[in-house]
This record gives C-alpha cells, structure tokens and sequence, in this order.
C-alpha cells in the first residue's frame, strides 16, 4: 500500500492524513473483497523497515492501526471475516498487541474469508526464522535433513495456514516487491497503478481482477499443457 505520503503532498497536508485516508482505502478495499468473492486479502501495513521512519510517524501510525482495530471488528463480523497477523508482532506496541488479539480471538471463528495485516514484515527475516525452527527441528532429532524440502519451509513461515498469494497490487507506480512474500509470492501476478494508495476504490481494483483474470498463468509450464 504505497503512496499515502505522496497522495497528502499532493494535498498540502501532513503526511499523517495520507495515513488516514489509507486506512479509509482499507475499510472499502475489505468491503470490495466481500463483493468479488476475494476470500484472501493480505495487507502490508507496515514493514521492518518502516521502523526506520522518523518517530512521530511511527507513533502516528501505531495510533492509526490501534484505532482501525477498535474500529472495524464490526465490518469484519458482517462479513463473517477472520483477522490474521503476520511478522515480528512482539516489537508492536503493547496497545496495538492488545487490540490484535481482541479481534483474532473475536473473528476466529469467521469462514468467508481472512484479512492478514502484514505488520513490522519483512520477507527475508521470516525465512531466515523459518530456516532457523529447520535447524531447531534438526538439532532436536525431530527432523531429518534429508526431509528439508519446499513443504519443510513453508510450514515454517508466517504464512503456513493461507495459499499463496495469486495476485500482488502494487499502488503509487512501484515496481518492486519491496520485501514483501518472496517466497510466497513466486507465482503471483503482479499489477501495478499510478493510484495512490488512498485513491485506490473497488473500480480500480475491479479493474486489476478482470486484469488478472485475462492472464494466462504457466506456472513455468508450456501453454495449454
Ligand atoms: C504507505 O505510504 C504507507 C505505509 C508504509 C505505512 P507511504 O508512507 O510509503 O507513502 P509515500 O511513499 O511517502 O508516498
Ligand atoms: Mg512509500
């Protein structure tokens, strides 16, 4: 979700109201999800490295994501949707901990889909851990080397109870993966739009799904095998 600073530049307002307006893009885009039948949605709210901004702005969006969490337990109950976290949850503020598990433990139970918040992030620290629970599981006895394969390591990662993603949105033109769902991501179509973050709306995003749904996927296959 790119581009919120720009979006408030553009503006003549504080970086803190393109934050604001993107999480405005949240709330429409999980919406959206119910109405296309897009059962899995992954957010990356705010990577490892985003700890390096400057600390009002992390603060700033700390309050953000604690306020979104008080705020949409409703929608998410309407939408029989699940909350689901991944990343290096234990360097969040203990309030933003707090309000993330209310809302887990309130939409466990929820089956029409799963919002994941990809929160401080980042892909290469969760295979290196994902390597080092191999390594642990080595060490015990518990598991061979020999066993370490492809479905050895995914089971390790955040990610081990959701598909892969099918499609990455990039906003604000990016072109890159910006360390999000390396491993996850191999096969995934990417679309990318100058949008901003806060301009993105379910026309745009209806635009990337009949995009996607134009693609042919290989999987490094020959076509039509
Ligand atoms: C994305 O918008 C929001 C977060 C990373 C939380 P940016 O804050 O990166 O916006 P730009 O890149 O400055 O426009
Ligand atoms: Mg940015």
């Amino acid at each position: 979700m790119d581009g919120n600073g720009r979006w408030a530049r553009r503006q003549g307002k504080p970086r803190i109201e393109g934050h604001k307006a993107g999480a405005e893009s949240v709330r429409r885009i999980v919406e959206a999800c119910s109405e296309f039948g897009v059962r899995y949605l992954t957010l990356y709210a705010f990577s490892t490295e985003n700890w390096r901004r400057p600390p009002r702005e992390v603060a700033e969006l700390m309050r953000l994501l604690e306020r979104f969490l008080a705020e949409r337990l409703e929608d998410l109950e309407r939408h029989d949707i699940r909350l689901n976290a991944i990343g290096e949850l234990e360097r969040l503020p203990l309030p933003v901990r707090r309000g993330l598990s209310r809302v887990m433990e309130a939409t466990r139970d929820n089956s029409s889909g799963v919002l994941t918040l990809a929160l401080s992030y980042g892909s290469r620290a969760e295979i290196a851990s994902a390597a080092r629970r191999l390594a642990e599981d080595v060490a015990k006895g518990v598991l061979s080397p020999e066993q370490i394969d492809e479905e050895a390591l995914a089971a390790r990662l955040y990610t081990a109870d959701l598909p892969d993603p099918d499609l990455v949105i990039r906003t604000a033109g990016e072109m890159r993966l910006s360390n999000f769902l390396l491993w996850q991501a191999s096969y995934a179509e990417i679309w990318v739009t100058d949008k901003t973050w806060p301009e993105f709306d379910a026309d745009l995003f209806r635009q990337a799904l009949d995009d996607y749904g134009r693609r042919e996927r290989r999987f490094g296959k020959v076509p039509n095998a």
